[in-house]
């Protein structure tokens, strides 16, 4: 297999994908979602320390907002597997493998896509995890299984994680940042219902596209991810705590407090770090 040292970031609160002409996005920070061959050339990072860190924690505590002010503090590469997802959700659905339809219906009612599906999206674009920048992994690995096939490709590889952040929220904070989010189907930016209403009700702040409630985000989606989370994802709080690589984080505050508690834990964690 050929690998690539470099990867491609995407945030988590994206602004608009640009589209070329074979629907493939010209954006070399986002392409990776649709291409799994697609190159990028991360900043190098002046701290000169390459994180290698899984973003951990309950649906709703804040994984993909962190990892888009840590991949801009740290200059890791973001990858997300819920967004690889939701961007084979925008393909026509003619052009889906029987396997994606499949995992796009797992998704829409909450429930894990399954093990084979993940791992071989994850492996298609396993060059990402030699990148120089480093990468944070966001959503994966979320069982037991996919944890141990990451490690035996790590330990395969010669590439050994620095930490696993374990966030930390109380459940009536998940219920109500995921209950009241909104999303605008044209650019992605993320609102909340109380917390950061749209100055238009249903209306972009920064396009005037249409804002949407994630179909997973729906009352009952969510309480099938609570519960998925609960039985299949939490434990592996022991595996990685075994691994001496657990991080436990507190997620409540400002997304940029948190940032700043995760950015402070990790440095003291850094004989870890490679
Ligand atoms: P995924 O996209 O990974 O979703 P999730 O982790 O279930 O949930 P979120 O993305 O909503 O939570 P988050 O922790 O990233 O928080 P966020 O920053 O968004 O996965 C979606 C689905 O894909 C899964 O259910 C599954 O079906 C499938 N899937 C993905 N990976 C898989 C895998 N490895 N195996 C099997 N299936 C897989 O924040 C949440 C909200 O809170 C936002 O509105 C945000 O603006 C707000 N917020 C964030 N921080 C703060 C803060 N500090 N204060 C106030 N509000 C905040
Ligand atoms: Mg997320």
């Amino acid at each position: 297999m050929e690998w690539r040292t470099d990867c491609s970031i995407i945030p988590a609160i994206s602004p608009a994908i640009a589209i070329d002409m074979n629907g493939k996005s010209n954006d070399p920070r986002v392409a990776w979602l649709q291409d799994p061959h697609a190159e990028c050339s991360p900043p190098s990072n002046p701290g000169g320390i390459c994180w290698r860190l899984v973003l951990f924690g309950p649906p709703g505590a804040g994984k993909g907002t962190q990892a888009h002010l840590l991949s801009r503090r740290l200059h890791a590469c973001h990858l997300s597997t819920g967004e690889l997802f939701r961007s084979a959700a925008s393909y026509n659905p003619c052009s889906l493998t029987p396997a994606m339809t499949t995992a796009l219906e797992h998704m829409r009612h909450g429930a894990l896509v399954p093990d084979s599906t993940v791992w071989a999206m994850v492996r298609e674009r396993s060059g990402c995890l030699h990148c120089r920048g480093g990468f944070l992994l966001d959503g994966f690995p979320r069982t037991l299984a996919q944890a141990e096939a990451l490690q035996v490709f790590l330990e395969k590889e010669q590439i050994a994680l620095s930490a696993v952040v374990d966030y930390e929220l109380p459940l009536d904070e998940i219920i109500l940042r995921l209950g009241g989010r909104r999303t605008c189907e044209q650019c992605n930016s993320v609102f909340h219902v109380i917390q950061q209403p749209p100055r238009t009700e249903g209306l972009c702040d920064h396009c005037g596209g249409p804002l949407i409630q994630r179909e997973d985000d729906r009352p009952e989606a969510i309480a099938v991810r609570l519960k998925v989370y609960q039985q299949r994802t939490a434990p592996l709080v022991q595996y990685y705590r075994q691994l001496g690589l657990l991080l436990p984080v507190a997620a409540a505050g400002s997304p940029d407090m948190i940032c700043e508690r995760t950015v402070t834990a990790l440095e003291q964690h850094r004989p870890f770090a490679a």
